[in-house]
């Protein structure tokens, strides 16, 4: 028997991931044009490192709440009260070393050994994954894909869920696709998950990034007190934090007490100096999440003009997040299609492949850059498709 044969069945037997996978292979390419990774290219702004750097400095290198430092907890309750106008209570939110951290515990919370857990894809690789790591089954959803977008046919969603099923987990802004979740959809998944005691995990990560509005859709429109809704959310994308490792959980505060033995049985918390940090992007960052967000609207708008230009690709125009995930028809093979635009156009390009169900003919792009970069990369991919 081998060390590996000796492992958890459930943990050695995870997928190895097709983007890794491209991305590792040409990670130092002289002269790449890098928009595989899901982040944008600016560093943390100074105003929110400055604060941990006080924090740092004022000796702030203990252990602390296993919720989050209660400032940190009034802060995210303030952000909530001044964008979805729900009652200001602390008592709602948990803070994780990450949003992947809170995927993973709002799962342990609810999912164990042959739970179901929905999932809508192509999805971000991680939900799947992290379904797995549990024990629990992933059961996928295709999104449809036309020219006007990606939808959710919602009775295919209604229609794979058995007894088994725990939780549906709802990502909007989507991650590939750049789905945005109407509001009436949020309204019938509820309604639907009330009537069957389903749980729904809420990945609004991406909810600042929309571009025909301010915000996009969200639970927290329609949630009563009682309802069976986990929130996962991060300090990673609105405010270029993506290496700092810092999320949040929202949802009832009845199942505070488990979301807190779960915080203590991992981490034991996140570092108090981040969680500051954390509290003065929350309370002084809206400008830097505007300025974000007009310069992917204008990165979208351009990279999306000048691919459909040369009639070589399906694309939507994304309605949300900061991805664009298209396909070139007569290239099915993402990773393969991957690794020659790499090789002959010096870009970089995550596989759909990675993404699961629906995913394997596209390529997803971040496009949360420098906007030279974008023009310097939409024109290597546009002299690259003519060729073609
Ligand atoms: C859909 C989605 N959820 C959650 C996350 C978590 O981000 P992080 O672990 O950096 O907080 C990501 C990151 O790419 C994501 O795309």
């Amino acid at each position: 028997m081998t060390l590996l044969q000796t492992l958890r069945p459930a943990t050695r037997d995870l997928d190895q991931s097709d983007i890794v996978a491209v991305i590792n292979g040409a990670r130092n390419k002289p002269g790449i044009v890098p928009l595989w990774v899901g982040e944008g290219d600016l560093p943390t702004p100074a105003f929110i490192i400055r604060a941990a750097k006080t924090a740092m400095d004022a000796g702030e290198t203990f252990y602390t709440w296993q919720r989050g430092i209660p400032e940190l907890r009034e802060a995210l309750a303030d952000y909530h009260t001044r964008h979805y106008g729900i009652e200001n209570d602390r008592e709602r939110f948990f803070v994780t070393g990450s949003g992947m951290q809170a995927i993973q515990l709002s799962l342990q919370a609810l999912s164990g050994v042959g739970d179901e857990v929905i999932m809508t894809t192509p999805c971000w690789p991680n939900i799947h994954a992290a379904t797995q790591v549990g024990g629990g089954v992933p059961v996928h959803v295709e999104l449809d894909f036309s020219q006007n977008g990606w939808s959710l046919d919602i009775d295919k969603l209604f229609g794979a869920v058995t007894d088994r099923t725990r939780a549906m987990f709802i990502n909007s802004p989507a991650n590939p696709t750049g789905w945005v979740a109407p509001l009436e959809t949020l309204r019938a998944i509820l309604e639907f998950a009330r009537e069957r005691g389903i749980w729904i995990i809420a990945d609004e990560v991406y909810h600042r990034f929309v571009y025909d509005s301010d915000l996009a859709p969200s639970f927290y429109e329609l949630i009563e007190p009682e309802d069976r809704v986990i929130f996962v959310n991060t300090f990673s994308k609105n405010w270029a934090m993506t290496g700092w490792r810092a999320g949040w959980i929202s949802a009832p505060p009845e199942i505070g007490q488990v979301l807190e033995n779960l915080i203590q049985y991992s981490t034991s918390g996140v570092a108090p100096f981040t969680q500051k940090a954390a509290v003065t992007g929350l309370n002084d960052g809206e400008p830097f999440i505007a300025m974000q967000k007009e310069r992917a609207q204008r990165n979208r708008d351009v990279m999306c003009d000048a691919l459909t230009a040369t009639g070589r690709v399906e694309l939507a125009k994304p309605a949300g997040a900061f991805y664009l995930f298209f396909k070139v028809p007569g290239y099915p093979d993402s990773k393969e299609l991957a690794l020659r635009i790499i090789e002959e156009a010096n870009v970089g390009l995550a596989p759909g492949s990675g993404f699961y169900s629906g995913g394997s003919e596209f390529l997803r792009m971040c496009y949360l850059r420098d906007p030279a970069q974008i023009d310097e990369g939409a024109a290597r991919l546009v002299k690259f498709l003519e060729a073609l």
